[in-house]
Formats: C-alpha cells, structure tokens, sequence
C-alpha cells in the first residue's frame, strides 16, 4: 500500500515537473518568436533612428548592424579571400562533438576555400546549372499533379491550402533529386516515414538552436533543448548519409560495367578531393540551405501575384508570346521572360529569405569612413532593412516587379538588395534555385489563373532564421483554358 501511494507520488512530481517544463518551453518560444519579430522589425525602425550603423545585441552576440548600402559597398570591398559569415559556434559544436566533418557554412579560411573551389563547379555558374534543367523539370511536372490532385479534393475543387508546405516538398524533392540523383518521394500523396523524419529534424534543429544561442551553458544539462537540437542534426546526416552510401553502391557497380558516371553527387565521389565524410558533411548542408530558402520565395510570389491580377496577366501573356500553347516553358525560355525574372527579383526584395547575414573580418581591423572597427567585431547585414529603404525603393512596401525592367526603373544601389549575398562566400545555389523558381513558377501561371484565399486572409512575414509567413497561405488556382 505504502509502495504504491509512493509511485503515484512519484508519478504525480515526474507529470507536474513535465507540465511544467512545457510550460517553461512554450514561455520561452513566444518571448523568443516576440525577440526574433521585434528584431525584424528593429531593422527597419533601427535604421530610421540610428542611421546607417547601430549596436545591438542577441544572446551573448554584440553586433554591429549595417543598414546602408553605401556603407555595406565599402565593408564588403575589403573582403580577403576567405570571408567569414560569423563563428557558426554552435553548428560546429555539433560536428565536434559527432567527429563530423564541417560543410561549406561551417568551414573557414584556407579549407573552405578548396572546398568551395570543389562544390562550387557544376553549380555555381548558369550554364552549369542548365545540366540539371531537366531534372528540374521532372519535378515540376510532379508539382503539377500534385497541385492539381490538392486542390480537387477541395470542397470548391480550386483552392489549395498552405501552399508553403506543398513548395516545400517540391523544393526538397528538386534540391535531393540534383544532390543525390534519386528521387525521394515528397511530392507523392504521403510523404515517406523516413522523409518525414527528416522534414521535422530540419525544423527542430532550427528551433532548438535559437533556445540554445540564448540559454547559458549550464542549461545544457538540466534542459533538454540540447540534446534535441544534436538529435535533430544526427538525423539530418543520417539521411544524407544513407542516400549516399546507396548512391556509392550504384556508382561502384557502374565503374565496374564500365559504363560512364555523371551527376552532382556522383562528380563529388568521383572528384578525388573530397573524402568521403567530407561528402556527407558537404551534402546535409547543401540539402539543408537549398529547401526553405527556394519555397518560401515561390509562396511570397504567388502569394502577390494573386493579389495583383494585372502584374499576373502581363507575365501569363509574356508566357503566351514566348512559349508555345502546347508545351511547357523550358530552361532556354527564361531569357526571354524578363517580367518572369523581374518577378522573383522583387518577391526577393521584399521578403529576402535571409533577412540578416554576417561577416567576421577575423585577420584584419575595418575602417569605414571616419570609425575603426577591431577585427573580429561581427557585423550584421540588416538587408531586409535596406530592401525596404525608401531612398532605393519607392513605395518600399510595394510589390512592383517593373522596378527591375529595362527602362522602368528607378536607379538604386547595387548592394541594396542582394539576396544571394556577395563575393566569393556568396550563396553557392544561387543558379539552380533561380532555375528551380523560375521554371516552377511559369508552368503554374501558365496552367492556372492564381487567386486569393476568398476569406481575404492577410499574410505577413516574421523571421524564423529565415523569413516565413506568419500563417499559411491559401490560394485558389483556376485552371486557364487550353493550357497544355
Ligand atoms: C531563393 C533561394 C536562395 C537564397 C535567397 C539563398 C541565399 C543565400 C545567402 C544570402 C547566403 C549567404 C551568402 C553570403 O554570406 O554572402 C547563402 C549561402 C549559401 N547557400 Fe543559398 N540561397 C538560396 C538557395 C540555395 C540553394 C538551392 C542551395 C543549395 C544548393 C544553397 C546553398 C547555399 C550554401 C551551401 C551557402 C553557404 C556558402 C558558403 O558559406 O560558402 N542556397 N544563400
């Protein structure tokens, strides 16, 4: 009897603890989320009253934040030939506590130099990016049947809820399809387990590491915030690490028929300069940057192409003039489409997917005008800041993709937006995610006429590190008559 009252009280203590741990864990989420949408916002407002240079702080981090593009121009300029985008502490606490090898984010000097020397071929350059078009392609017409079968089983038979979540998986499929060669199942009707698993790691590994940048270190052992953001990234490399080791088998049995190998992941493995741990740590992370970063643009575009028919009619027939009715629009097209282009540019100002970035300058002090800066002071890149500045761009808040067309424009800085980054350390997916969003983009506006949610639900963009909607987009998607 006496045994037992005692589980129960001990039942009772291990669920009150639980309960309020919870607690404590939704506490914290919201005052972050208010943290991260205040220091969204404090870009902009920061600007306004301090200029083009503030302080400020997060977490541990004293940073200086850079709001001006003139002042950006003279602080990149003086890049040497590693950059540093910050310490990225805590994503190498990871790999050295897993004996992991670091990626393309977390390397530095001399290292990530040759690395990138390596990853950077057959990707970084437009015509390189071309040799995964059709790959591309393949996945698109995925997204396709998919799109259409979501918004059939809608009971108006046109709307698709949470278009963000359907584009994530085509963005995962595209970006897995490049790296590994292999199709992953995300776009089919339910997404694989083990997919799934992967989907979630990302998203946890995102949100245990805020708590972790915040939280002293002490914290690490009677909170379980850390131990679930190194879990979270074990599963990512694990499921890197089994599609490249299937991969592997593949490519042995094809020397072996002598038959000839090509393909990104399959150009790694046979490059002879990366090991193969360096491969799996180079892969999570570019299976990592090349998912959220792609999706979420595509939603901000047709979030605002359905809320500006006239800016959607003048691409559908910049489409129609340029791509016959009856096939799909292709690589080769996307010259000739520039209010296509023009389209992801502002959806790219407006919403940089990386709202802030970072730059250490670890060799050398940094003068900027009449101020010193010693190195090692991490600056912060406030772009969303200054893609939203009036002096560069009108109406700042305005979705005008003219301002990027030939003779329509109004001049503006060349650093004030740069969604991509700059200089050597610049984003390494910058071609294929601009092919990927391109090419998805024209088949869905060539298919459908793209429409608001009828509830007139209003979206706007919060940082989640990098930038998302505040609440899921739903859209109508009116198929177009006569479209192939
Ligand atoms: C809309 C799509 C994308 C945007 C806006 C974007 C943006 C960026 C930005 C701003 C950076 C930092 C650059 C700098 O510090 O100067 C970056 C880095 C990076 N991106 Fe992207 N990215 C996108 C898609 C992709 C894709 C599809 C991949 C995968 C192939 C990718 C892989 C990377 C990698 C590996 C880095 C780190 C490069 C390094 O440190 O050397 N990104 N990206």
């Amino acid at each position: 009897m006496e045994m037992e009252m005692e589980m129960e009280m001990e039942m009772e203590m291990e669920m009150e603890m639980e309960m309020e741990m919870m607690e404590m864990e939704m506490e914290m989420e919201m005052e972050m989320e208010m943290e991260m949408e205040m220091e969204m916002d404090g870009g902009v407002i920061s600007r306004r009253l301090y200029g083009p240079i503030w302080k400020s702080t997060f977490g541990h981090y004293r940073n200086i934040n850079i709001g001006s593009p003139v002042v950006l121009e003279q602080l990149l300029r003086q890049e040497g030939k590693y950059p540093m985008r910050s310490d990225m502490a805590l994503w190498k606490e990871h790999r050295d506590t897993r004996r992991l090898p670091y990626g393309p984010f977390t390397e530095e000097g001399e290292r990530w130099y040759r690395l990138r020397q390596v990853l950077n071929k057959r990707l970084l350059k437009p015509s390189e990016a071309l040799l995964y078009a059709d790959a591309i392609g393949e996945v698109v017409s995925d997204l396709m049947v998919r799109l259409r079968e979501e918004r059939s089983r809608s009971p108006s038979g046109v709307l698709v809820g949470d278009v963000a979540n359907l584009l994530y998986r085509f963005a995962l499929e595209g970006i897995s399809y490049i790296l590994f060669e292999t199709r992953i199942g995300c776009l089919k009707q339910q997404v694989p387990a083990e997919t799934q698993r992967f989907i979630d790691s990302i998203n946890l590994m995102f949100k245990n590491s805020i708590f972790a940048t915040v939280l002293p270190r002490w914290s690490r052992k009677v909170l379980p915030f850390w131990d679930r953001y190194l879990d979270s990234w074990d599963t990512i490399f694990a499921f890197g690490k089994t599609l490249i080791d299937r991969k592997m088998k593949e490519l042995e049995g094809q020397v072996e028929r002598g038959t000839e190998v090509s393909g990104y992941l399959s150009y790694l493995l046979a490059s002879g300069t990366l090991s193969l741990d360096e491969v799996y740590g180079s892969v999570a992370e570019l299976l990592l940057a090349g998912v959220d970063t792609t999706s979420n643009t595509l939603s901000w575009a047709l979030y605002h192409l359905s809320r500006d028919p006239e800016i959607q009619e003048t691409l559908y027939q910049e489409l129609k003039a340029v791509v016959p009715a009856d096939r799909f629009p292709a690589a080769e097209d996307i010259p000739k489409l520039p209010m296509l282009r023009a389209i992801i540019k502002e959806t790219l100002r407006v919403y940089p997917v990386v709202p802030t970035n970072a730059r250490v300058f670890y060799e050398k002090d940094i003068v900027i005008g009449d101020y010193l800066f010693p190195k090692n002071t991490l600056f912060v890149l406030a772009h969303y800041a200054m893609s939203h500045d009036e002096t560069y761009f009108p109406e700042p808040e305005r979705f005008l993709p003219q301002r990027w067309l030939r003779g329509h424009g109004s001049p503006h800085h060349p650093f004030s937006s740069i969604p991509f980054g700059y200089g050597v350390r610049a984003c390494v997916g910058r071609r294929i995610a601009e092919l990927e969003m391109h090419l998805a983009l024209a088949r869905m506006i060539q298919a459908f006429e793209v429409r608001p949610d009828p509830r007139g639900v209003e979206v706007t963009s919060v940082s989640r590190i990098v930038l998302v909607a505040d609440k899921p987009i739903n859209l109508e998607f009116i198929a177009r008559p006569g479209a192939p």
